[in-house]
């Protein structure tokens, strides 16, 4: 986008524009300018009419702890209560909250009421095995209706759950449990992925022998596969067993806005998984707000994310969000690719799903099947259901986009390019279907109420057109409160001296077209990669590498990659001698699995790449910028003369 290049804009549909809940640009500039002129009554106003409260608020923002800003803070609520019971008594019981669709095919559905129900009986049996208001419990289970029914029965009694993906080790997950000191854990058996049963169970409990994990004095079993399942005595409960005689009824624990509601570890540039730890009202509120403005959410809407629960997506937009919204969901337990490439697009039609939100990732991959197999392409099911399309995660390329627009969209659904951070809680810079005029590739404009900003080292705006660092001026009400067990690291990584601790750091860069003042994301500033939409610090993946008995030292860097948008790569340096030929190719397939134990799956590098050493300057810094450079294939432009070793390079070059 610049003055010399043609934009081709996007324009929502008459249709859609009609209706929607911000309606044309006049709308959207309408609530910026009533953020702008009235900060705390633009959320404040929203606050009271989205969400119900057993006591009102009466402040909206506390700033006098900043950054450790307060919302809400003296009103009461419950979460459950605002996602559930007010639905059922506004009518809605009946309606079907959650359409669940198994690996194999199998459809289940649940009502408002019977959700409700479901969360109350769950609910009562945490609360009978001891477990009350703040509490950690650590939920680890595969997509399903018990995992929606823990978060939510966790919500009601005023625990504060945190949810490791299921995808993680056992060693990530004992992290997180000795970081949160949860006193109960939630996973299955076993979880369906792909038309094959895995193992869950016995992860859970390799995690609870590797130490700090004493905390855990509950083990709650979902049977979902129905595997042979060590059960310890004294411990260990099955789901279904515990809910057995519980009461459908049950009193939520009202709770300060400010009470944590969740916590959700994701990677930082350093150190071990931090804690991201969100507040009850604000974060609830925005969930909402995220729902109408940008998906602009009907009653008659079939609304599928397509995230993990162990995602923040995943709990915006399935626990949350939608619910609260007295949405109808769509909550499946598969993959995209089984038992076809075409799995998406017949959920799709089956279920008429009319707003689809996924990640770009995802859309390359089914790009490459549709290509590659005719048969599953788009055009061979019925999508005319859909009216909205969203995208989150990553940058989407351009070319994704217009698939995505074209085959999916049949060219009349707007897509909302949506970004935001486990840390932002929920959208901060996204489209408004019925209003923004798109440009694929940029997410375009600010959320209403949200004061982004792109700056340089010093915090100080830069031109529209110049690259910077992505900022929020302003607290919002979903942003992270602190990192869980570590404030200083809170306000050191997001709250930085060198912006005098006034501007909210995203970690992204970020460009604003000169015309249009629309953002561009242009990836992350700090040593997080994002593979497939995932988030992993190279750090992370570096001690896993370390950990291991032949490794000396290791370094990882990310490269730009077609599918995944970007990929690892790892450079090694081995105790004993350079390997090379197979014996190389045998240490790399060692090394991979290595991580995919020590971290999970998604953390393994695609390449690995043996050095005598590694890159250094002549004061020990590994030359991080030259690794990147290396793994992209690049000639080396920067200058070498620091370096110790320059015959490494040869080496390291792949
Ligand atoms: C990236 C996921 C470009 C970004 C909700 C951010 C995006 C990180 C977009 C957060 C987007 C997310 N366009 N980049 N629409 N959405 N990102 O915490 O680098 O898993 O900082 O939250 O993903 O990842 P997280």
């Amino acid at each position: 986008m610049s003055n010399e290049q043609q934009v081709h804009y996007y324009y929502p549909p008459e249709e859609l524009v009609k209706n929607a809940a911000v309606s044309g640009m006049d709308a959207y500039h309408a609530l910026c300018k009533e953020a702008e002129d009235d900060y705390e009554g633009f959320w404040g106003r929203r606050a009271k009419a989205l969400l119900d409260w057993k006591e009102p608020f009466t402040q909206v923002l506390d700033e006098s702890n900043a950054p450790f800003f307060k919302w809400f803070a003296d009103g009461k609520l419950n979460v459950s209560y605002n996602c559930l019971d007010r639905n059922v008594n506004k009518g809605l019981g009946d309606k079907v909250a959650l359409i669940f669709e198994a690996d194999n095919g199998e459809v289940t559905r649940v009502s408002y009421k019977d959700l409700l129900a479901r969360v109350n009986r769950f609910a009562n049996a945490l609360r009978g095995m001891g477990v009350k208001k703040g509490d950690r419990v650590v939920i680890y289970l595969p997509m399903s209706i018990e995992g929606v029914v823990a978060m939510q029965a966790c919500a009601r009694i005023g625990a504060t759950h945190s949810i490791v993906f299921g995808g993680f080790s056992s060693q990530a997950l004992r992290d997180r449990i000795e970081d949160a000191a949860a006193v109960a854990l939630i996973t299955s058996d076993g979880q369906h992925r792909g038309g094959k049963a895995l193992p869950l169970k016995p992860i859970a409990d390799e995690a609870l022998t590797l130490g700090g994990c004493d905390t855990i004095k509950n083990v709650i079993v979902v049977k979902r596969t129905g595997v042979d399942c060590n059960m310890v005595a004294g411990r260990d409960t099955w789901f279904h067993d515990a809910c057995a005689d519980q009461s459908d009824v049950c009193e939520p624990e009202w709770v300060e806005a400010e009470h944590p509601l969740f916590i959700l570890y994701t990677s930082g540039s350093t150190g071990k998984p931090k804690g991201v730890q969100h507040s009850s009202g604000g974060y609830l509120l925005q969930a909402m707000m995220s729902m109408q403005f940008s998906f602009d959410i009907k009653p008659s809407d079939v609304f599928w994310c397509t995230a993990d629960i162990g995602w923040v997506t995943g709990h915006t937009f399935i626990a949350y969000g939608p619910l609260a919204c007295g949405a109808t969901e769509i909550v499946f337990e598969g993959v995209p690719t089984y038992p076809d490439g075409g799995r998406f697009w017949r959920m799709i039609q089956d279920h008429k799903v009319t707003v689809f939100y996924t990640a770009p990732t995802a859309i390359r991959s089914l790009i490459k099947t549709a290509d590659n197999n005719p048969s599953v392409h788009p055009r061979q099911y019925d999508l005319s259901s859909l009216r909205l399309l969203g995208s989150v995660g990553e940058p989407i390329n351009p070319a994704a986009w217009e698939w995505y627009y074209e085959h999916i969209g049949g060219g009349r659904c707007p897509i909302v390019d949506t970004f935001w951070q486990t840390e932002t809680g929920a959208h901060v810079i996204t489209p408004m279907p019925g209003a923004t005029p798109m440009v694929p590739g940029s997410c375009t404009l600010p959320f209403p109420g949200i004061q982004a900003a792109v700056v340089d080292e010093t915090g100080t705006e830069v031109p529209w057109g110049q690259g910077g660092i992505l900022v929020i001026k302003r607290p919002w009400p979903a942003m992270i409160r602190t990192i869980w067990n570590d404030p200083e690291r809170f306000k050191k990584s997001y709250f930085p001296d060198d912006f005098q601790g006034k501007l909210y750091l995203a970690g992204d860069g970020a460009i604003r077209d000169v015309d249009t003042g629309y953002f561009t994301i242009t990836g992350r500033i700090d040593d997080v990669l994002n593979v497939s939409g995932h988030r992993m610090g190279t750090m992370e993946i570096e001690s896993a590498l370390v950990a291991h008995e032949k490794v000396a030292e290791a370094a990882v860097v990310g490269r730009p990659d077609d599918l995944t948008g970007e990929a690892i790569v790892a450079f090694v340096v081995l105790k004993g001698p350079r390997p090379t030929g197979d014996e190389a190719a045998a240490i790399i397939k060692e090394l991979q699995n290595w991580v995919g134990r020590e971290i999970g799956p998604i953390a393994k590098p695609k390449d690995i790449r043996f050095g005598e050493n590694l890159p250094k300057t002549r004061s020990g810094k590994i030359m991080r910028r030259l690794l990147r450079q290396l793994a992209k294939g690049d000639d080396v432009i920067q200058d070498i003369s620091t370096l110790e070793n320059p015959q490494i390079l040869e080496q390291l070059k792949g």
